[in-house]
This record gives C-alpha cells, structure tokens and sequence, in this order.
C-alpha cells in the first residue's frame, strides 16, 4: 500500500491532467457486502502502470488521444466504452502488443513502476511476461494441459524447482486444478470454452506476472463460465493487478475497484478519436459520475 503522502502526490499528479477526473473513492462503502468499487483511502495503492498523455496511431488516423490513466496495484481497473472508441488499443500499449500491428504507433509515456516501457533498451518479450495477456477468444495451444501451461516457463528458463508441482500451482490459481487434475496430458482444446478461458488465464499466471491484461476475456462464454471468471478475478486481485475490457456494464460493476470510461468524439478538425472521459472509483462512476458523457452512456442514453 502506498502512503498517505504518495496518495496524496497521485491525486495532485492526476489532478493536473485534463483528460482524466479521480475522485476520493468512497471509504463510505467499506464492508457493505457486493458492492461495487474500492474502499481505498485517497489516492490508493500506488500506480504499477501509469499512462501519461497516451495516444495511438494507426498510420496517420489518431486512433486514441492524450489518455492518462493509473493503474493501481492488485485492483481491477476495468475499461469501459462504446465500440471503437480504443479499449482494446490502449489495452495493448501497456504490454506493447501494438507492436505487433506494423501501422500502429505510440506517443505519450507508458510506465511500470516508473520505467518507460518504451524505452530502447526494454525488452518486448520480457514486458509481456510481466505484464501478460488473456484475449477475447479462448485460444489455448494444441497441446496438452499440462503443456499448455509448462509452456511459459519453459521457454522463458524460468526456474521452477518441480515443473509437476509449478503446473498444479498455476491451474488451482486458475481454479480449474479440480476439474482437469486427471486428464493433464488431454489436449487444452478438447476442454469447454469457460475451462479453456482458464486454462489461458493459468498459462499467463504460471510466467508469474505482475499484472493480467484481459480484453472482454467472457464475452465468448456463458453466464455461469462467466460468474466462475468472475469469481476468479476476485480472487486474483489479491495477488495481481488486473485490467479488464468489458461491454458488459454489469461486469465491470461487480469484478472491478475503478472504471475508466471511455467514448469516441469528433474534434473540431472532424476527426474522430477514442478519448477517456472519466477515470473514478467504480461505485462512484455507476452511481454519480462526474462527467455528463458517463452518465448519459451509463444510463443507456447514447452508445
Ligand atoms: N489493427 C488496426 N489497424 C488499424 N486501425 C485499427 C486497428 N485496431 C483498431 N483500429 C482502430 O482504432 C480505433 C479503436 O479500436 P479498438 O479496437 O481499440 O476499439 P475498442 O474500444 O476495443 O472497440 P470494441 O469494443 O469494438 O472492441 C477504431 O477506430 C479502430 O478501427
Ligand atoms: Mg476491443
């Protein structure tokens, strides 16, 4: 946990910024039991990422503009918006996976633990083991369970001490240690889709990570594979710090501590751009949003 001061040196830092609000999360709603956001003092835990004046291009199209943003250590920050206005976009900054799109281009400053994640010397691969990556679509390897999740620290070199005990360790942190402890050696793909989610979530937590990325990580799975992710990302933020795409509103409500809502507007110049218009405690965002957009998109108005 970050101290008080460090809280208070966040909200001035943040406060400078015009693209983003923070409110002081409500301590008010500590131990109301299911309810939506942090009990976070001012400020919060400290920033493990920190976006400072993102923006993403596309060739010369400004797909996201000027996005600053904290993300706090072992909380879930969801990101939430209309189609296209770059959830996805500036997911992928934080781990530099647009670097894997030739067209895109980053400006502004990403930062883990103050380092810039862009700098020269920074190696992608060793980002994206830190910092890793569950995507929309279930997309195990045709590989066994176990496999699958021996994967990662295999190729990394991590070491691991007893691979067995390491791959049991990984599946029980993605709670599906009891439905795959017999069948290790089936392949990851014969599995249902909410069980290969979790596999993928175990293959990411095995390398260790510090923070789990997940773009709409249940948007292919049913209601109840959806509450067992759900379930799951709570228990994760006890350990590691995630951020989550979602469409779906009531998802963000229950699995997240802070929401950043984002929305697609045309400038002056009739370019049209993702921007993020509000950055707040999540319990605070869904009931009494400091900006006018959030609420119009909340409340079904537009979007
Ligand atoms: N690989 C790409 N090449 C070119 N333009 C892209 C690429 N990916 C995204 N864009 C553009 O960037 C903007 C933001 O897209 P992004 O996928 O980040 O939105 P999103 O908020 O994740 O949308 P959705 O909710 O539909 O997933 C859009 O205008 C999109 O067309
Ligand atoms: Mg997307």
């Amino acid at each position: 946990m970050g101290n008080l001061q460090e809280g208070l040196d966040m909200i001035s830092i943040a406060s400078d910024r015009p693209t983003v609000r923070i409110a002081a999360p409500g301590a008010d709603r500590a131990g109301h039991a299911g309810t939506a956001g942090s009990t976070d003092g001012p400020g919060g835990p400290p920033a493990v990422v920190e976006l400072d004046r993102v923006s993403v291009f596309y060739g010369d199209h400004e797909a996201v503009r000027e996005t600053s943003m904290p993300i706090r250590q072992r909380r879930v920050t969801a990101l939430i918006g209309p189609s296209g206005c770059g959830k996805s976009t500036i997911l992928r900054t934080m781990n530099r996976m647009n670097d894997l799109i030739p067209s895109a281009r980053v400006t502004g400053r990403v930062s883990y633990h103050g380092q810039d994640l862009y700098a020269p010397e920074v190696d992608p691969i060793e980002v994206r083991r830190r910092i890793g990556m569950v995507f929309q679509k279930p997309n195990p390897f045709p590989k066994s369970i176990y496999d699958n999740v021996a994967y990662g620290p295999r190729v990394t070199g991590m070491k691991v001490g007893n691979m067995d005990d390491h791959v049991e360790q990984a599946l029980r942190g993605a709670a599906l240690w009891d439905e795959v402890k017999g069948k290790l050696r089936s392949n990851g793909l014969a599995l249902s889709g909410g069980q290969q989610q979790r596999l993928c979530i175990a293959r990411t937590i095995a390398v260790r990570p510090e923070v789990i990325l997940m773009d709409e990580p249940c948007s292919a799975l049913d209601p109840i594979a959806t509450g067992r992710i759900e379930e799951l990302m709570h228990e994760l933020a006890q350990h590691y710090t995630i951020v989550i795409v979602t469409h779906n509103m009531q998802q963000a409500a229950r699995v997240s501590h802070y929401t950043a809502f984002f929305t697609a507007e045309v400038d002056a110049a009739g370019v049209r751009h993702g921007k993020l218009v509000e950055l707040n405690d999540t319990g605070k965002l869904f009931t009494d949003p400091d900006d006018k957009r959030t609420e119009d998109y909340i409340t079904g108005r537009f979007g």
